[in-house]
């Protein structure tokens, strides 16, 4: 579909009568607009979910025809790759060679999600304490069944909106649910593939309900909904944690995936040919709006200046423009939301006396862009050192030793990545124990695969996805006694 089929298919969706304006942020102008679907068209898919549930259309296949059908979701993605970047791109700002790749990492998903399938079995136990309150010894065998949690509610965020779909479509559908997603409001074109997508591989009708609309209109229905088994959000803490409150109504089981300000500790002993551009682009990638994004640079005093200087360097020399611009780096943000977001740290800072090394400003043209920008002179309690920007913005501290900068780094109320670079082997993972986050690299950065879990650790989360771990967060486990 391209990109004013999709506009023209969203326009004419039923909804409220508040519409939604669709911006493209690499020239930050209006494209389209939709309906909020609102309270009704949740309570609507909610209702196609439970049906489904209820009569077994998906979850009553076995895994192997399940997994067939998870396959061929991912060779449509690929298939449909440039049309899915094309809109992602536009959209979101993404430059469309990167969001291209990003599609075959979605379909890379689904297929690893597809292999699970066939491998969700619930284990046999000896029952060793036969006879329970009657006293009586009997002979009793047990065992576990995995079951799908129920309806699921999937809320994603727009700075990867594709991907995100997918990478809680993938083992949501592995594990048997039927979904609802709701759609970033800035971001929901791409969604409209992947609903196509789903049929034409043969997700039967129903089985995933796809809601365009504002988050505290149908993302919130969505989470206090009393039919919705499970939330699964990505987003920012602060409506993590207005879902956790929504979801108590009946008590659904929520997963969070929040975010962070993850630290990046460069040893003196590192290979800065290396480390230097790996924390350059660990934060200024995608305009500094991924999760993981290394936001806290810790450098060793002796090298300081050489690391500030090289990572500065690339600030300048990165290549910004919109997302269909010939060899750009990186684009805008997303919004003038997030453009106003960004830059307010930055002026904050500058107000209370950080010292800014490389970039500072927003870009004198169309568009929501932030020039890549390197902080210096920060304390630890100024905001821009705690809270997450979700821009093309970095913290460069110094430290001496390893308490000190360990103190540093988890000095947060996120815990979601965090990375060390360091050629000292036994230094490298005796970090690796003690970082207070989910997920920790070492002498690598922004890697990830599906087979490892990725959970935050603070309020950087609730619960892990990726892996088996991100299977089981949509299944239950049922115990089973029977006696022989
Ligand atoms: P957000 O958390 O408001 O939006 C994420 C999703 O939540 C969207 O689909 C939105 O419609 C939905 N939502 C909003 N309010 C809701 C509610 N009351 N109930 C249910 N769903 C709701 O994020 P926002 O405001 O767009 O961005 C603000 C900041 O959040 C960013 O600057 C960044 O720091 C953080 N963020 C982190 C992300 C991550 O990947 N961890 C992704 C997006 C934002
Ligand atoms: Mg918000």
């Amino acid at each position: 579909m391209t990109l004013s089929a999709v506009l023209e298919e969203i326009g004419k969706r039923p909804g409220t009568s508040e519409m939604v304006p669709i911006f493209n942020p690499s020239v930050g102008e209006q494209i389209g607009e939709f309906a909020d679907g609102g309270a009704a068209a949740i309570d609507e898919a909610v209702a196609r979910a439970r049906a489904t549930f209820e009569s077994g259309v998906w979850r009553g296949k076995t895994g192997s025809e399940r997994s067939r059908i998870l396959w061929r979701v991912a060779d449509l993605i690929e298939e449909r790759a440039d049309e899915l970047a094309e809109l992602d791109a536009r959209n979101g700002g993404m430059p469309v060679s990167q969001a291209r790749s990003i599609m075959f990492a979605s379909a890379e998903f689904f297929r690893y999600c597809a292999g699970w399938c066939t491998k969700i079995n619930g284990i046999a136990h000896d029952v060793n304490m036969a006879g329970g309150l009657s006293g009586k010894s009997a002979e009793i065998h047990g065992y576990t069944l995995k079951e799908p949690v129920g309806v699921v509610g999937l809320i994603t965020p727009w700075n990867g909106p594709f991907h995100v779909a997918a990478i809680k479509l993938a083992p949501a559908l592995a594990a048997g649910c039927s979904c609802v997603l709701k759609p970033a409001e800035q971001t929901p074109l791409s969604a409209l593939v992947m609903e196509k997508v789903l049929a034409q591989a043969g997700v039967p009708d129903g089985v995933v309900n796809i809601v365009v609309g504002h988050g505290h209109t149908a993302g919130a229905a969505l989470a206090e909904h009393p039919d919705v088994d499970k939330i699964s959000f990505t987003g920012s803490t602060e409506v993590g944690k207005k879902i956790v409150h929504a979801a108590a109504g009946n008590l659904k089981k929520v997963m969070l995936e929040l975010g962070g300000k993850s630290p990046v500790l460069i040893y003196d002993d590192a290979d800065l040919a290396q480390a230097i551009p790996a924390a350059a682009m660990g934060i200024f990638v995608h305009s500094g709006q991924g999760c993981i994004c290394g936001s806290r640079v810790y450098v060793q005093r002796g090298i300081y200046d050489r690391v500030v200087d090289g990572i500065a360097q690339i600030a300048r020399a990165l290549r910004q423009g919109g997302s269909h611009d010939d060899n750009i780096d990186i684009g805008p943000v997303v919004s003038q939301k997030q453009l106003d977001r960004v830059t307010g740290y930055i002026e904050e800072g500058k107000r209370d006396g950080a010292e800014v090394v490389a970039g500072g400003n927003r870009r004198d043209r169309p568009g929501y862009f932030v020039e890549p920008t390197v902080l210096t002179q920060v304390r630890p309690d100024m905001r821009l050192v705690q809270e997450e920007i979700f821009g093309p913005v970095v913290a460069v501290t110094p430290f001496d030793d390893d308490d000190e900068v360990l103190a540093l780094a988890n000095d947060s109320v996120y815990g979601l990545a965090a990375t060390a670079w360091t050629r000292d082997v036994g230094r490298a993972h005796r970090l690796a124990k003690r970082l207070d986050a989910g997920m920790v690299t070492l002498n690598c950065q922004m890697v990830w695969d599906p087979a490892l879990p990725i959970g935050g650790h603070k309020q950087s989360g609730w619960g892990a996805e990726y892996g088996i771990d991100g299977i089981e967060a949509y299944m239950k486990t049922k115990s089973v006694y029977t006696m022989l």
